[in-house]
């Protein structure tokens, strides 16, 4: 099992070229999307959608603002956009989590009321992002990166290969979300995006830091 695990960690790599003829099997994909789905979120609010792109037209013009993905989006066998939830709809006192609360978490009224007041005091006291729109977002893209690191390490274990893309014109790619996806730009922005399918070439030999430069035991 251990052997299997670090495998995987040692096949996945970011792959800057795919093989458009290899098209991931529709249940090798769901299951990389389901690991997406159960990813951890804070307070369980899942502040994320998972935008999968399978039109050519539609890539193309997420291509035009993508310097880091030129061969990965179009080749790639699913491209996927992941969006995270705007500032405000991310606060303890927007439709959108009260509604969660109820309608998905399914919580009596009571724990509703003390989860809101804790996750309020938690958004305003600890760790200071209440007022601020860019620093909710960012702490919403924060849980997204979980979600997209799960979903290539599930695709890793699968024998798919990935690439995770943040080489892109934020501000164009919401631009273009808006105008050809329908996406409403003020309740989600974009976080990054992830190529995936089979390589064409093997990378070079992975580098990292020595396990003793980046752990600290106490
Ligand atoms: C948040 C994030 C954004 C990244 N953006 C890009 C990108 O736009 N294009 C690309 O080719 N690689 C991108 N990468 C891949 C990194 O360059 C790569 O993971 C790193 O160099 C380590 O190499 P490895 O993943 O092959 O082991 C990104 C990685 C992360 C985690």
């Amino acid at each position: 099992m251990q052997k299997k695990i670090l495998d995987a960690f040692l096949f996945r790599h970011a792959a800057k070229d795919f093989d458009a003829a290899r098209i991931i099997p529709e249940p090798v994909f769901a299951t990389i999307l389901q690991a997406g789905r159960l990813s951890p979120s804070s307070f369980g609010f899942e502040p994320w959608r998972f935008l999968v792109v399978q039109d050519a037209a539609l890539r193309a013009k997420l291509h035009a603002f993508t310097w880091g993905g030129q061969k990965q989006i179009p080749n790639c066998s699913h491209l996927v956009v992941y969006l995270a939830r705007k500032g405000m709809d991310t606060r303890a006192d927007s439709d959108y989590v009260r509604d969660f609360v109820d309608r998905v978490q399914a919580l009596p009224a009571d724990v509703q009321k003390m989860k809101l007041e804790r996750y309020e005091a938690f958004q305003k006291d600890d760790f200071n992002l209440w007022g601020d729109e860019r620093a909710l977002f960012d702490w919403a893209c924060k849980q997204v990166y979980i979600a997209l690191g799960n979903m290539m390490t599930v695709a890793a274990l699968l024998g798919v290969d990935s690439c995770p893309m943040e080489g892109f014109q934020q501000q164009r790619i919401d631009e273009v979300l808006a105008s050809d996806f329908g996406i409403d730009q003020s309740q989600y922005g974009v976080a990054c995006m992830a190529a995936f399918g089979y390589r064409v070439a093997d990378p070079r030999p992975k580098t990292r830091q020595a396990l003793h430069d980046v752990v600290q035991w106490f």
